[in-house]
């Protein structure tokens, strides 16, 4: 068995605060609205809370544009409730993981400020600048928010890079004082008892110095290959390892985009010496089409399973996995790999969980998804918040790429707001989540999916997920067991089966509405159940019923 580790064993909580609880009705989620629910967090079993950025922000992407890193955006609250989160989630023996922006800053930062003033500014090699050409951008790239990564600036006639919005110009890692000055911030917030960090886009902070243009997709030019995965992208890592993250006992999750498992062996190695683990992005990425997330093609359950069972295999005993369906970013899970219809919506939830839970690495829940929360289908534009729901409305349809309806049939699928819309606590106005006007709308499913609803109720989703946390908490072979794929072939059911010495596990998941005939192996036939979504209902040993998860547990 390989080491122990805390965050191995962990169960982690994402909260996106602007739409979790809202304590003062002013229609935004804030951190006294947080500490309102440590108890449910409590309840449900979690052991780490995964905080979406709470600094200071003029929100060009909802926090995920620093302002500055010292002190909390005013609408989330003060510091003083920042302590008081962290010590009321400690006293319940929750930890508390900040997310680290640090490849970009907001415009809005003093050092851009600074930076944009004047050649010679102290500040000014804090930022990527570089001169125009023909009078034109630097090179063809386009920016992950659309439109070019490259905004120029009258007041010194040049260009700087913003991979995201051009309210976030990128850092220039290739700056040593940029580093310490992110070094000094990181060690700051650990002085303060944080428990660790998840990494905004860390895979993307060095980048190949020649800015060459890069393949033209689209409108401009891809720069993923300059971009992501760096050249020096470990060097930074393993000085930001040594000089912070080694003098604490912290966990720390790198959400590396374009990372392959070849990689992941890099940043997230057994060794230790860069990050715990990583996020990657290829089992959501996999029904990408020609205008890349932008589609409502479904995935495909084959080419899901190789994606996942890839990772489970080639990081074995090298480096950690990290588990997740979905988050800020990501449609709903139940929409999107299950069944989000109100007679499958709760089965497919739980089939879901199962299937990711049950897997190799450390868990990650997002807000609502205990619940079986869903996508949204807002018919108007302008209901949708999220910069990069509304400049891709905006460019592809303005440049004749897709239809006004064709947008909006991949923004019900795929729009980031989908995960964005309010926390449901209860059947209240606003679902419980505030007493003023919510910042964006509710889902009108909230009657039905809410929190309130399911505590109490042993059937709920809440529940499922509830006895998956505790069953981790008791069996060792749910976290370090190896993980094996079987039926590869198979095209309704994802079965894979974990050992650890004499102990075996067997998965079985339906991703499908309809019965399918599977019957385990003879050596089963004295398993017990662990766990299973359709309990208490009669069925045949040799079947699985629509989106029916099961699990074995078999000690010889
Ligand atoms: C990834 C974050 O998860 C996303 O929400 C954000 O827009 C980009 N990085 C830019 O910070």
């Amino acid at each position: 068995m390989e080491a122990r580790n805390w965050w191995k064993e962990a169960v982690v909580y994402q909260i996106y605060p602007r739409s979790f609880m809202d304590s003062n009705g002013d229609g935004i989620g804030d951190l006294k609205g947080i500490i309102s629910k440590l108890d449910y967090l409590k309840d449900l079993g979690v052991d780490v809370i995964w905080l979406s950025p709470v600094y200071q922000s003029p929100n060009d992407d909802n926090g995920y544009d620093i302002s500055d890193y010292y002190s909390i955006m005013g609408e989330f609250g003060t510091m003083e409730d920042f302590d008081a989160l962290l010590d009321g989630a400690h006293k319940r023996g929750i930890k508390i993981v900040m997310d680290l922006v640090v490849n970009h800053t907001s415009d809005r930062h003093k050092w851009f400020i600074e930076s944009r003033k004047s050649k010679d500014n102290p500040y000014r090699d804090y930022y990527i600048w570089r001169e125009g050409k023909d009078g034109k951008e630097p090179n063809n790239w386009g920016s992950r928010f659309r439109g070019s990564a490259w905004e120029y600036d009258e007041e010194t006639d040049m260009y700087y890079l913003h991979s995201y919005s051009k309210k976030q110009p990128d850092l220039n890692w290739e700056n040593v004082k940029v580093r310490e000055d992110i070094y000094q911030m990181m060690d700051w917030w650990c002085q303060k008892g944080i428990d660790g960090f998840r990494m905004d886009v860390i895979s993307m902070i060095s980048k190949d110095q020649s800015f060459p243009d890069g393949e033209v997709k689209g409108l401009y030019g891809d720069f993923s290959p300059y971009i992501m995965n760096g050249p020096k992208v470990h060097d930074y890592l393993k000085e930001m390892n040594h000089k912070v993250l080694s003098r604490y006992d912290l966990m720390t999750v790198g959400e590396t985009i374009g990372v392959t498992t070849g990689e992941a062996k890099k940043y997230a190695s057994c060794k230790g010496d860069e990050l715990n683990m990583i996020f990657q992005f290829e089992h959501v990425w996999l029904s990408e089409g020609k205008l890349g997330k932008w589609t409502d093609k479904k995935v495909d359950l084959i080419e899901l399973k190789n994606v996942m069972s890839k990772w489970q295999t080639e990081l074995k005993g090298k480096a950690w996995n990290s588990l997740y369906w979905d988050n800020h970013d990501q449609p709903r899970a139940v929409s999107r790999f299950g069944n989000d219809s109100t007679k499958y919506r709760n089965l497919s939830a739980k089939m879901l969980a199962t299937c990711l839970h049950m897997m190799k690495g450390t868990p990650y829940i997002y807000q609502g998804e205990e619940l079986g929360m869903t996508n949204v289908r807002f018919e108007k534009l302008e209901d949708y918040k999220d910069i990069d729901t509304l400049n891709t409305y905006e460019e592809y349809v303005s440049n004749g790429l897709v239809t006004k309806e064709e947008m909006m049939r991949y923004i019900h699928c795929k729009s980031r707001d989908n995960a964005r819309t309010p926390m449901q606590w209860n059947d209240n106005s606003n679902a419980g989540f505030t007493a003023g006007i919510p910042w964006i709308k509710i889902n009108p499913n909230y009657i039905d999916i809410n929190a309130e609803a399911q505590v109490n109720d042993p059937d709920s989703v809440y529940s499922y997920y509830k006895k998956l946390i505790s069953l981790r908490k008791q069996y060792d072979i749910i976290v370090y067991g190896n993980y094996q794929l079987l039926e590869k072939d198979h095209e309704k059911l994802f079965i894979y089966s974990r050992t650890l010495g004499n102990e075996k596990l067997l998965i079985l998941c339906n991703f499908t509405e309809d019965i399918v005939d599977y019957g385990p192996e003879k050596e089963w036939e004295s398993a017990t159940v662990l766990i299973d979504n359709y309990s208490g209902v009669e069925r045949k040993s040799n079947q699985l019923l629509p989106y029916e998860a099961r699990v074995l547990y078999s000690y010889s």
